[in-house]
């Protein structure tokens, strides 16, 4: 059997994990996959993660599964953290996954179930995962224009001229905020505007928000979400704590529904567990644990909400040093985009063959379509990584 299987294709960013790690110049940096690092270089497990599993370690008395729908007081959370005080609330149900990851997939095939026929519309560039897992559902995949290389801005006119045509077969997923691999965010008169297109054209907004807490707060970086939360009848969510959490291997995410009435929210929600019953059946229950309990507990909701915003002040000020030493070495503004781009990336409009030759001449690894991690930089090697641009034509 397996002669007759093809080769497997390699993914690229993992791909540049290896090469980084065989590299042994001592002036490289590895800006490609997409994970925060602190001051340190080291991808943090926060306080208040380390006290929860403390907790946890003393306290639980069984492994015993939990259930389909994973652990419901993780699940109320997650509806808390991203819908709390709109007009969905009411309207939500919620089913833990493993990671956003299987989020996407979940509620992919659940589209795919409703509608066959279903269209679902990516940006153009989006997260690499998108276009397969949509497919891998069955869903027919379409890119809206999303990013305009010249500007390093929101094309506008492509986006909302693209999601003035969709109709009832079809769902517009968008980034909740720092948008991966662009950094770029759509302005909330937009996220407005495409909460009145859909209830009159009848699209289903589908909202992907990995990064919670890395853009301008818990807070602000939901307010695109919010929007739509107030204003359409029905609304998925795929939601991701391997970020804002920093528990990456935890596998730790949520699907969450918004239908016209609850109960229509619950059933959608039990179909679910059918579809996560054919392929891992539960989720792992460790990172829910740890979510759930910071989430419920005042000091431990009060320190992660700290060492969140330390993180978020660390991409701030790489991005705002960035803009300065560019500006210093160049005498022009024309890097003033990584101060305006938002969370961990910012798409840079290298080439390929600039990426490239960064790697080869200069050991910095970014991936190859120009996406930079800003949060994998530390402060000293700013101007290093400024004179590398320089030097390869950027
Ligand atoms: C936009 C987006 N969605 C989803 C994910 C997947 O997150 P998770 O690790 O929770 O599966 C990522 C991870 O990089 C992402 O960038």
């Amino acid at each position: 059997m397996f002669e007759k299987l093809d080769e497997p294709r390699l993914d690229p960013i993992i791909s540049l994990m290896s090469a980084y790690r065989e590299d042994l110049r001592a002036e490289k940096m590895d800006l490609g996959i997409g994970v925060y690092r602190n001051d340190e270089g080291i991808t943090p497990v926060m306080s208040a993660v380390k006290k929860a599993e403390q907790e946890l370690m003393d306290n639980q008395l069984s492994k015993g599964y939990v259930g389909l729908a994973g652990d419901e007081a993780f699940n109320q959370s997650m509806i808390d953290l991203l819908l709390g005080g709109t007009a969905a609330e009411m309207r939500a149900s919620a089913l833990q996954t493993p990671g956003a990851s299987g989020a996407l997939r979940l509620l992919g095939e659940l589209m795919y179930q409703a509608n066959p026929k279903t269209t679902i519309w990516v940006s153009n560039p989006s997260y690499v995962n998108h276009q397969p897992v949509m497919e891998a559902a069955g869903l027919k995949v379409a890119f809206y224009p999303y990013f305009d290389p010249v500007s390093k801005q929101l094309d506008t006119e492509g986006m909302m001229s693209c999601v003035e045509k969709l109709g009832p077969d079809d769902v517009l997923l968008l980034h909740g905020c720092c948008h991966n691999p662009t950094g770029v965010d759509i302005e909330l008169s937009h996220w407005q505007m495409i909460a009145e297109m859909s209830q009159k054209q009848g699209f289903l907004p589908f909202v992907d928000i990995a990064y919670q807490g890395f853009g301008d707060g818990l807070e602000a970086d939901r307010a695109g979400l919010k929007i739509l939360a107030d204003n359409v009848d029905e609304l998925l969510v795929a939601t991701s704590c391997s970020k804002n959490f920093g528990l990456y291997r935890e596998r730790t995410g949520a699907a969450v529904l918004v239908g016209k009435t609850k109960s229509e929210a619950v059933k959608a929600r039990g179909l679910m567990f059918e579809i996560a019953r054919a392929t891992y059946t539960m989720p792992p229950d460790h990172g829910a644990a740890v979510v759930t309990k910071i989430l419920s507990q005042p000091e431990l909701k009060t320190l992660w909400e700290a060492e969140l915003n330390q993180m978020l002040a660390r991409i701030k000020d790489l991005r705002t040093g960035l803009v300065e030493a560019f500006n210093q070495a160049t005498g022009d503004n024309r890097f003033d985009y990584f101060g305006r781009h938002r969370g961990m990336f910012s798409m840079t409009g290298l080439s390929a063959a600039q990426a490239n030759a960064l790697r080869e001449d200069h050991g910095i690894y970014i991936v190859g379509d120009g996406r930079v991690n800003v949060a994998g930089l530390q402060k000293d090697q700013i101007d290093y990584l400024v004179k590398c641009f320089l030097a390869i034509g950027a």
